[in-house]
């Protein structure tokens, strides 16, 4: 039955985890299928035709283990390959620009919107089209935080050196006056104590996955999708490399222990 059938979930490596933890707590009774790109991460600074190869490959990967939908949990990945997967898989395609971008729109109320993200979803442009799309008159001001992704991988979320770089990097878009700012990479919303410290009680912090999380719950509600038997959630995570740092990390933030992940490169072919 396709109801029962898990939520393909892939990210460049660990990042997309935030987005799976929101999924198991807005739906605890799906499972999921998540691919982390452990070996060929970081898609942040990579061009938009590798990111669509490699995320083409990872959905024909998920989708040959039968998934009833897929979540494009990198923010890299959905800037660039959205369109492309939407087009050319067989099941519902959902990225987390997006969703992050209608709850800004939504909430802003001077109209001044900062988007943090990596190199090449701030190269893409494709959050200030989203918003421009929802509120013509939004002005979004962008930012790349290249350094936040390895600060937060070597667990240095509470480390001076990591309050210094938000610092420097939220600085000229509070000089724009920003009301609103999008954590636009799936690594930023365990940044958000540091990021809200320093961003200050003025500026609402719009975190992504949550959102991506709350559209994913309506889109199944809307096809039918849901989950209906009452067989308990059961996940599987499938990593290219890096098999225990993916572990230690994912056991760091899922709401549940991950035993193993599987290696598999066999997507790369
Ligand atoms: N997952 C990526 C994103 O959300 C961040 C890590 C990377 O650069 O691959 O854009």
């Amino acid at each position: 039955m396709t109801n029962d059938l898990p939520i393909g979930v892939f990210d460049s490596g660990v990042g997309g985890l935030t987005v799976a933890k929101e999924i198991m707590l807005r739906l605890p009774k799906e499972s999921l299928l998540y691919f982390g790109d452990t070996a060929r991460v970081p898609y942040g600074n990579k061009s938009e035709e590798t990111v669509i190869a490699y995320s083409r490959q990872i959905a024909r990967f998920l989708c040959s283990h039968s998934v009833k939908a897929i979540v494009i949990a990198c923010n890299t990945a959905s800037a660039f390959a959205l369109d492309t997967l939407s087009a050319e898989l067989p099941v519902p395609v959902i990225g987390v620009v997006k969703p992050g971008a209608k709850a800004a729109a939504a909430i802003t109320k001077t109209g001044n919107i900062g988007v943090i993200a990596t190199s090449g979803t701030i190269r893409s442009g494709l959050y200030g089209r989203y918003l421009r799309s929802i509120s013509p008159d939004v002005h979004v001001f962008g930012q790349a935080c290249p350094l936040f992704v390895p600060l937060v991988e070597e667990g240095l979320q509470n480390d001076p050196v990591t309050r210094t770089m938000a610092e420097r990097y939220l600085t000229p878009l509070l000089s724009k006056g920003v009301d609103t700012l999008v954590l636009g990479c799936t690594h930023y919303p365990l940044l958000t104590e540091v990021i809200g410290e320093v961003a200050g009680p003025d500026v609402t912090l719009v975190n992504p996955a949550y959102e991506t999380a709350k559209e994913l719950a309506s889109m199944l509600a809307g096809r039918g999708l849901l989950k209906t038997s009452d067989t308990p959630s059961a996940h599987r995570f499938f990593v290219s490399d890096g098999e225990e740092q993916f572990r230690r990390f994912a056991n760091s933030i899922l709401p549940c222990e991950l035993e193993e992940a599987d290696v598999n490169r066999k997507v790369f072919s």
